[in-house]
């Protein structure tokens, strides 16, 4: 048989084994084509027919234009899966170890794919999980084309890759470009001089004294002297975290190597780590000053000026090259988009530290950056009731430049967990407040089910940046706290490892807070509130719908959620420490009834039970709860 037939040929053959009836079907079919032979429409009214059917059709296509904008309110308006996907932040140390190890690792992050699907979180983003001497616990990467063996290999990267897309889940990687670990082979060769690699890192002359008085996030001078070279070189993090020189266009190039060799292997976008460092000041005879907002922690002041905090970072942040080097990230996810279609998403973490450079990083090719200001809010002051929250709300929403997408997150990796700043019975109402504002949500492990801080001994800490400060104090500033390991059920180690020991402690609130038995119970537990809210939110009128605020008091933050074309939804929370009894008819609710869809389920009785139509003049909320309610 011929490879290429046409379509005429096709319909002949297939005569040959038909019934009478297709036969006659066939050859009716025949006899259309023959007819074609003939010229089409030769008669006037023929003619006429035509042109009219023309002026129809064009009077059609007049119509759908015009009522364009009322279509568009009906569909998300080509929203791509990163706005209208939870993000779900697994830190891999912590998630699942396959292997009885004391850490999770890549197997162990596959073999719980089904945990996403059953919160109803469409993207998942890995913490790093390349070679790594693990000083800053992934965050010094020694090899960015490779995984650590604790965590696996490359191909089980590739697996969970394609076994999460098989799920319709994506999957974004962290990208560390500010610096390398020490151990990286590109800062060894820099240290014996080597041409290629000498001007890798930024190396500077001093005397005695380092080059100036620049101080590193972790504490101490961001300058460190290396003997082989007799220089200092820069790292704005630990010092065996050098940073990388951007000045030097082939380590432009190399670091771009680095996200297409990880986009080959099929992930959907990074998360860019400490962008806001990427580029200091050339001149580095320039000191920075101290920042007079700065309340020190420490006894001595020579003891302050070592903290990061104790000074402003004029010549290190934020600096304009760094959009440069952003946009050329940008546009290598683009050749990858521009070859299948597909939307490729970069997520920055940066340091927002003024409206100016919120603005300016809505400028750069990232697609979305890290808003922490709820985080920053509950922080700041751990009773932040309903103003507060709304304030915090309100700085992400305020003057976001025209097709901006906002974001919230409430934990992560480097904070503490906001159940533990405020109070474990908020839970529900955090997790209402996040999955309901307009933006794209980010979900740290184990948020769904509340977990709660851990508070290890000073001898199980391991986090340099707590333990700078001391046996005393390390605890105020430790990081470990919220990476202990996730909590899966009440076997012993919380079902994390079938090993003996874990590298951080299990919270020993494990027996009550756990996956397993959240979702056993009968009740609505925070897990059942989180995937019943996460797919809530995939409704056009929590995806893109308007936002306007309700009733707003020290206690309640509520508001409206409505996409044209679509049901509304009030959401009303209670933040504060007392109850607070409200009428919401009013404006912009303008309603006096509507059914409850979600509640938090603190609620002892069923006086606001799901599907029950209530009265919104008279809503009553305890600390802690909260309802959606369609209006
Ligand atoms: C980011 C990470 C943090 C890490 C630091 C240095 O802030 O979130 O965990 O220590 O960068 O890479």
């Amino acid at each position: 048989m011929p490879r290429h037939r046409g379509t005429r040929d096709m319909i002949r053959e297939r005569t040959v084994t038909k019934t009478g009836d297709q036969k006659d079907t066939v050859q009716s079919s025949r006899r259309i084509m023959d007819e074609k032979k003939t010229p089409f429409c030769a008669t006037k009214k023929c003619l006429l027919i035509v042109f009219v059917g023309l002026l129809i059709a064009m009077g059609i296509v007049t119509a759908i234009t015009l009522l364009a904008p009322a279509v568009r309110g009906r569909f998300p308006p080509d929203l791509p899966w990163w706005k209208t996907s939870v993000i779900y932040q697994v830190y891999p140390r912590s998630f699942k170890a396959s292997n009885g190890g004391k850490v999770g690792d890549i197997k162990g992050i596959t073999s719980k794919l089904d945990h996403f699907v059953y919160l109803n979180v469409g993207v998942v983003w890995l913490s790093p999980v390349y070679e790594s001497p693990m000083k800053d616990f992934g965050y010094d990467i020694s090899n960015h084309t490779d995984v650590d063996p604790l965590f696996g290999t490359v191909q089980d990267l590739e697996d969970f890759i394609r076994q999460a897309h098989a799920k319709d889940i994506k999957v974004i990687l962290d990208f560390v470009p500010n610096h390398t670990s020490d151990r990286h082979r590109w800062f060894q060769r820099s240290i014996d001089m080597d041409p290629k690699y000498k001007d890798y890192y930024v190396w500077r002359n001093g005397s005695n004294d380092p080059p100036n008085n620049w101080v590193s996030v972790f504490g101490d001078s961001a300058w460190n002297y290396s003997k082989t070279r007799d220089q200092y070189y820069y790292h704005n993090y630990l010092s065996a975290q050098p940073d990388l020189n951007y000045r030097n266009p082939d380590v432009v190039e190399d670091m771009k190597g680095v996200l297409r060799f990880w986009l080959e292997r099929g992930v959907d976008g990074f998360r860019m780590d400490a962008v806001s460092f990427l580029f200091e000041t050339k001149n580095v005879s320039h000191n920075e000053q101290p920042n007079p907002n700065f309340k020190c922690p420490l006894n001595t002041s020579t003891e302050c000026k070592k903290l990061f905090h104790y000074w402003r970072h004029n010549y290190t942040m934020n600096l304009p090259d760094n959009k440069i080097l952003i946009d050329g990230w940008r546009a290598v996810l683009d050749e990858f988009e521009r070859k299948d279609g597909k939307t490729r998403f970069l997520l920055a973490e940066a340091r927002v530290t003024s409206q100016a450079v919120r603005d300016w990083w809505f400028k750069t090719g990232s697609d979305m950056t890290f808003n922490f200001e709820l985080a920053r809010a509950v922080y700041k002051n751990k009773h932040c009731g309903g103003t507060c929250i709304r304030d915090a709300v309100e700085k992400e929403y305020k003057d976001l430049p025209e097709g901006a997408w906002p974001n919230f997150v409430l934990n992560n990796h480097d904070i503490r967990r906001v159940t533990s700043v405020r109070d474990r019975n908020f839970v529900n109402a955090f997790n209402m407040l996040l999955l309901t504002l307009w933006g794209t949500p980010t979900t740290y492990y184990g948020e769904e089910i509340g977990m709660v801080d851990i508070a290890p001994t000073f001898a199980q800490s391991v986090d340099p940046k707590g333990l700078y400060y001391g046996e005393d104090l390390y605890l105020n500033f430790t990081r470990d706290k919220s990476r202990s390991p996730m909590q899966w059920d009440d076997s012993s180690m919380a079902g994390f490892t079938t090993g003996p020991a874990t590298w951080l402690p299990v919270s020993d609130t494990y027996t009550d807070i756990n996956v397993q038995k959240q979702k056993n119970s009968t009740d609505m537990t925070p897990i059942k509130v989180y995937r019943t809210l996460a797919k809530l939110r995939q409704q056009e009128s929590f995806l893109y719908g308007k936002f306007s605020y309700a009733v707003v008091n020290n206690n309640i933050f509520s508001y409206i959620r409505k996409a044209k074309g679509f049901s509304s939804y009030l959401v009303a929370i209670n933040f504060g420490d007392v109850s607070s009894v409200d009428d919401y008819s009013g404006e912009p609710v303008s309603s006096e009834v509507g059914t409850v869809v979600v509640n938090t389920a603190n609620f002892k009785d069923d006086t606001y039970a799901v599907k029950k139509v209530i009265s919104l003049k008279h809503i009553s909320l305890k600390p802690g709860e909260g309802l959606v309610i369609k209006l």
